[in-house]
């Protein structure tokens, strides 16, 4: 299976996640606005992702020229959430003194790094769910895209899945939709339908009731930023399912490389939420569904708090909050 991101010829390659599931095509990036613009659209997306992104963009700009300082300031804040995307720059940076080469050099070790933690993290997740659920075969809930498509390779919290899955230990995923860009309902369901495993899609707003039911066993979700204190900003709609599942006493398990732990923040409070275009919401695939002129809050991620999770667990297993 192909990296979801990756450097081939001098350019940056990215399976286009705005054309799935209905098409599987790839995007050829060769300018730095280019690739700004892939990541604005969501055409790759998902924090470890980003965080490849943002290195690879570092190496395009070195190689273009120019100024490379100030491309890779355009390419860190081009998504404010995700602490990943502004990592991933910030480490291809380092290496500009060395010249352009020592600079993609840096950016493909971050890309073979980034599916090796994923499947370690994943791998010590997928123990911490055995142990904290009794059931067998296991009925997990995920939420948003926290599979191959969101990382360079592999997967966080669907990398749990996929080990589980392995073992013949996974009865159903419930993938929740995730509205409004559906990257549950594409992309999360496009990955299980590809590897097989059973799934229904349902709307974000019947997870406390899938709980309620005695349906889900675990909820297993990425991440986008760590505070030191172990508070996840994720996808929009993760805080509420942390709750109903904290209501129904089912495991909530957080799954990220610790590229994502961001130690600058105590807690969840400083983390800058992206807000994205109305028309996202005032629209249903092109058609208006709102009164012109609708006003909407349209936040991308929030803060679900430490207290509520189970476990944050990352390659080195359960964070441990500082
Ligand atoms: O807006 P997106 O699609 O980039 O949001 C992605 C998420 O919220 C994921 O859950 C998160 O990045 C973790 S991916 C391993």
């Amino acid at each position: 299976m192909r990296r979801t991101i990756d450097w081939a010829d001098g350019a940056i390659v990215v399976i286009d996640q705005t054309a799935l599931p209905a098409e599987y095509r790839l995007l050829e990036l060769r300018t730095v606005g280019e690739l700004i613009d892939a990541i604005k659209r969501l055409a790759v997306r998902g924090a470890p992702a980003l965080g490849g992104a943002g290195a690879l963009g570092v190496a395009l700009a070195a190689r273009l020229g120019g100024d490379v300082r100030a491309d890779a300031e355009l390419i860190a804040g081009a998504r404010p959430t995700a602490v990943n995307l502004r990592w991933g720059v910030e480490r291809a940076l380092a290496k500009l003194g060395q010249g352009a080469d020592a600079v993609l050099a840096e950016a493909q070790a971050l890309l073979a790094e980034d599916e090796e933690l994923n499947k370690t993290a994943s791998a010590h997740a997928a123990e911490i769910v055995l142990a904290e659920c009794p059931r067998r075969p296991l009925r997990l809930l995920s939420h948003c895209n926290a599979g191959r498509l969101a990382t360079v390779g592999w997967g966080s919290a669907l990398g749990v899945v996929w080990h589980l899955h392995e073992r013949g230990l996974v009865e159903e995923v419930l993938v929740g939709e995730t509205r409004p860009l559906l990257q549950g309902a594409r992309l999360t369901a496009w990955e299980l339908a590809q590897a097989g495993v059973p799934y229904r899609v349902q709307p974000d707003g019947a997870a406390a009731a899938a709980m309620a039911r005695g349906m889900v066993d675990c909820v297993l979700v990425g991440a986008d930023r760590i505070a030191a204190n172990g508070d996840v900003a994720n996808k929009i709609g993760t805080y509420g399912l942390a709750i109903a599942a904290a209501h129904h006493g089912v495991p909530f398990v957080v799954v990220a490389p610790s590229s994502t732990v961001d130690r600058s923040l105590a807690d969840g409070t400083g983390v800058t939420i992206e807000e994205r275009d109305a028309r996202e919401l005032t629209e249903y695939a092109g058609i208006g569904i709102t009164p012109p002129g609708a006003d909407v809050f349209n936040p991308a991620f929030d803060v679900t708090p430490a207290a509520l999770i189970t476990a944050v667990v990352t390659e080195h297993g359960r964070y441990e909050p500082s």
